[in-house]
């Protein structure tokens, strides 16, 4: 029995910043950010979008009525929660009016969370075929303005129907899943802030991927050969690419001893790579859900994938977590990716200055706000948040 992806939404603010612009605000070289992390614009979150509404439009372009009554789950993976308690899955569960008798809850590995619930789900549908589990990754990637995580910021949901028979994506058992504790991102309790160390988190990412590719290697030797392409957990859009640069140095100097079939892989790597990371650049780190808006990415922007291609995924969560698992392309994958509604989406964004940036920058972070005002606001149909009284937050639709 097949088990997958049977459909996949997008969400991202329709409000964003030009990085070159930030860039020359800052005195840094655009370059610096444009080539050296591949990045081009940033989402930012107006005052009536967080989490749960930004995660309740990705669902709400994907489920049917028909879904709802099936969804036994809604798992809610995210490292900007607004609760230490109630779950926002709660929220989704109201907002879309999913059955009653349903499960819901959050998740937390940093970026790895959404993969948790990717494999959670589809061992739950494995056990009960005729049954779905919503998974919803929903973040706000913030460093802090002028700091040097500034231009990987970020903000964006994507919202994943699994179930047997998929109509996009089958998710199969092989898998290669790793931890090691560490401190390379994190953010306690009583911070507004992650802390970052920056160049150990990008070193300890690279490492962490030519650990799990020896495993998965070893446990599978007949695989590599199958992987049409690697899409990659993406703080910023260059980061895959260093970490396939790495392998590659690795190999080269004889660091490597499974060297003649991963070199062909990686030339088939690198070359699919661009197409995966078109939504990051214009979007920023959406977190957990990064690694799955690259695969709308890929999906929507190469014309060369078959029916039963055969995808790696690289999961990282900083802490770390990291998992790599494959995903096979189902017969008529193509009919259930809408290309247009996704280009129509990021197309109609409104560019901010970056004046405008720094003052949209502190809103979410408001606890108490009594009818939030969003006539100005750059929103189109769907779900947003309408007021926090009480503290308790209030969502309306469109
Ligand atoms: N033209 C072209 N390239 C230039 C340049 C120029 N004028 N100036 C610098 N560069 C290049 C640098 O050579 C460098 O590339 P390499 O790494 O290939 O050498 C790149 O631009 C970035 O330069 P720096 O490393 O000097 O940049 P920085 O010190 O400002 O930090 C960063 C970059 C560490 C990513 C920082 O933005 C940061 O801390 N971001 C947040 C943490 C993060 O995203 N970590 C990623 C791994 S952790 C993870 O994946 C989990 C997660 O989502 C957070």
């Amino acid at each position: 029995m097949k088990i997958g992806i049977d459909k996949i939404g997008m969400y991202v603010p329709l409000n964003y910043v030009e990085l070159k612009d930030l860039a020359i605000e800052r005195n840094v070289d655009p370059d610096k950010w444009m080539i050296g992390l591949g990045q081009e614009k940033m989402a930012i979150v107006p005052i009536d979008q967080d989490v749960v509404s930004m995660g309740a439009n990705a669902c709400n372009s994907i489920l049917s009525e028909e879904d709802k009554k099936c969804i036994d789950q809604i798992i809610f993976a995210t490292e900007s929660g607004l609760d230490y308690s109630k779950s926002c899955a709660t929220y989704i569960h109201e907002l879309l009016e999913i059955q009653p008798f349903a499960r819901s809850y959050e998740i937390k590995q940093a970026c790895y969370s959404a993969t948790a619930s990717i494999q959670i789900a589809c061992d739950y549908v494995k056990l009960h075929p005729d049954r779905k589990v919503l998974v919803i990754s929903s973040d706000i990637s913030k460093y802090g303005l002028n700091t040097p995580g500034e231009a990987t910021q970020g903000a964006g949901a994507i919202a994943i129907l699994i179930s047997s028979n998929p109509k996009i994506m089958e998710i199969g058992d092989y898998s290669v899943a790793y931890t090691c504790s560490g401190y390379d991102f994190w953010r306690p309790n009583q911070l507004d802030y992650p802390e970052v160390n920056g160049k150990q988190s990008t070193e300890l990412y690279m490492g962490v991927f030519v650990e799990v590719i020896k495993e998965f290697i070893n446990r599978y030797p007949h695989k590599l050969k199958n992987i049409k392409s690697i899409l990659f957990h993406l703080p910023f859009a260059r980061m895959g690419k260093k970490a396939l640069d790495k392998l590659e140095r690795l190999i080269r100097d004889d660091e490597l001893t499974e060297s003649q079939e991963l070199k062909k892989a990686i030339l088939r790597w690198n070359d699919m790579y661009n197409n995966s990371t078109i939504y990051a650049k214009q979007v920023g780190n959406i977190y957990t859900g990064s690694l799955y808006m690259a695969l709308i990415s890929l999906l929507l922007n190469n014309e060369r994938i078959n029916e039963g291609d055969e995808f790696g995924f690289f999961s990282y969560g900083s802490g770390s977590v990291a998992e790599l698992f494959i995903g096979k392309t189902v017969k008529g994958f193509r009919e259930y990716t809408n290309l247009e509604r996704f280009t129509r989406h990021i197309e109609r964004r409104k560019k901010l200055t970056v004046e405008e940036y720094e003052k949209e920058y502190f809103h979410e972070s408001v606890n108490e706000v009594k009818n939030i005002d969003n006539t100005s606001m750059n929103h189109e149909i769907g779900f947003y948040l309408e007021k926090v009284e009480n503290n308790k937050r209030y969502y309306n639709k469109k």
